[in-house]
């Protein structure tokens, strides 16, 4: 019996290698490497994360291939993508 191979893209998550199925969104990607803390509330300072899961609460949003406060939910992988959670983090 032949072995099935799942496909594979390679995404860079704050700089770490990964390697995410295709059509996975952003969100669920940063979830399955066990990242619940997307980005820092440049208020409070809290830990943020998906809420809503479909565009509406922006608590998700991301950094993606330089391109600031992208939606992760809705944002699928592609090979080559270059995610950064610290968007939004406040500073010193
Ligand atoms: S989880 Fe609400 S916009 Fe992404």
């Amino acid at each position: 019996m032949r072995k099935r191979t799942v496909p594979r893209v390679s995404v860079t998550i704050d700089g770490r290698s990964a390697r995410i199925r295709p059509g996975t969104s952003v969100a669920a990607a940063l979830l399955e490497q066990g990242r619940w803390d997307f980005r820092t509330d440049p208020v409070s300072g809290t830990a943020r994360g998906p809420y809503c899961g479909m565009g509406v609460c922006l608590e998700c949003e991301v950094t993606v291939d330089g391109r600031p406060a992208v939606r992760a939910c809705i944002e699928r992988v592609r090979e080559g993508m270059s995610i950064d959670t610290s968007a939004g983090e406040v500073g010193p």
